[in-house]
């Protein structure tokens, strides 16, 4: 079985690793090739936060919820052990705050230690009246990314820079199931109007005394940029650029000076803070996660495609769970070629 999954970022990677850890034994030969123009580090998924946490309602969206809880679930297996560091995992408490009341978020049930704010604690944060505190967890790209580039190179995976024009060009190649995860360019190799670049841009700070997570939120106009701060294992993340539909990857001095006066609005300590630099990075937003398996014909080329992209801005809280998702679509190919070629020929 030859699968090539296009995209080296959280998604295309932990899909590769699931799918091989799951069927290298039953499958035999299982090539897993893993195409891609840009890797570790240059992914957005290195440069995102790293803080585990979906939006706060799923707006029915169960199979997501669901995905996240199996994420966070998976990650908290490995928060104590050995690997930890190495992976970029680590817990993570910190403040959830909003100007108004609202309802519990979705994901109350999979943190620890969900509780409300204290009248003592919102007297922290003039200007907010409500929210919640938590412990999640920290999974940074920078980290985990090579990691598991390393778990995947030592399994055999190969990998190849290359950018994909078409998916013609894998199936010609012999795959006979490629996988998207190109994230916010996955239009460029099938049209898909539903997905928009959701532009973020953070400054990363020397603050070392920073310790706890502090999102705000602004349920009343509907407006996604608001301030946020997050503590890293190295720096503290500044940000809350959300911008719907820009594709500009350059940072502007525009977006640096609204998120430097209003984090430090937000946390007056930050005026001491270092600035250590600044990144932009497009989430790959989508009404929600496009997961499903696609048949690929073209002339005489037939190949099994699975689409595993729009992630938005939660690619690193929900990835495992969406990972077991599209390796489960890949063991129902793999029964149903089974069933279609005689066992001398597997
Ligand atoms: P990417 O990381 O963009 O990887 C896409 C891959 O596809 C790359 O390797 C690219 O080279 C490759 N590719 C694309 N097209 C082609 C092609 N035609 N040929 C070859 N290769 C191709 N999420 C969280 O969970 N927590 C956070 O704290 C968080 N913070 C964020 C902060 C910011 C400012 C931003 C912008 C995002 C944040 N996110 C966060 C969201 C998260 O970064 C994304 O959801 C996640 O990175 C998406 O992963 P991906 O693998 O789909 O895409
Ligand atoms: C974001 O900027 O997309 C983001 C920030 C914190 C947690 C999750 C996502």
């Amino acid at each position: 079985m030859h699968v090539a999954v296009i995209g080296a970022g959280v998604i295309g990677l932990s899909t590769a690793l699931c799918i091989h850890e799951q069927y290298h034994r039953s499958v035999s030969p299982l090539k897993i090739e893993i195409y891609a123009d840009k890797f570790t580090p240059l992914t957005t998924s290195d440069g995102a936060a790293g803080l585990w946490q979906p939006y706060l309602y799923d707006e029915g969206n169960t199979q997501e919820t669901k995905w996240n809880k199996e994420t966070f679930d998976y990650l908290l297996q490995y928060v104590n052990s050995e690997a930890a560091q190495d992976m970029g995992i680590f817990l993570q408490s910190g403040y959830n705050i909003l100007k108004d009341p609202a309802p519990e978020p979705s994901w109350k049930d999979v943190v620890l230690g969900f509780r409300h704010l204290t009248p003592e604690e919102l007297k922290l944060f003039p200007g907010y009246s409500y929210g919640w505190f938590n412990t999640a967890l920290m999974i940074e790209g920078k980290s985990y990314l090579p990691w598991l580039t390393k778990s995947l190179l030592k399994r055999g995976v190969t990998f190849i820079q290359r950018k994909i024009e078409n998916f013609g060009e894998l199936a010609a190649q012999g795959a006979d199931v490629i996988i998207n995860c190109t994230g916010v360019r996955s239009g460029e190799l099938q049209p898909d109007p539903e997905l928009k670049p959701g532009r973020g841009q953070i400054l990363k700070v020397h603050a070392p005394w920073v310790k706890h997570f502090i999102l705000t939120h602004d349920l009343k106009t509907g407006v996604y940029t608001t301030p946020y701060i997050i503590p890293g294992s190295q720096s503290v993340t500044l940000g809350g650029i959300y911008q719907l539909g820009n594709w500009n990857e350059e940072s502007t001095s525009v977006d640096n000076g609204w998120i430097w006066e209003q984090c430090c609005e937000l946390l007056p300590s930050l005026k001491n803070a270092k600035i250590i630099h600044d990144w932009t990075g497009l989430r790959p937003v989508r009404s929600k996660v496009r997961l499903e398996r696609e048949r690929f014909v073209s002339g005489t080329l037939k190949s099994e495609l699975i689409h595993n992209y729009g992630h938005g801005g939660f690619g690193l809280t929900i990835h495992w769970g969406c990972a077991m998702e599209a390796a489960k679509i890949f063991g129902q190919i793999v029964e149903e070629k089974k069933l279609r070629t005689p066992k001398s020929s597997l």
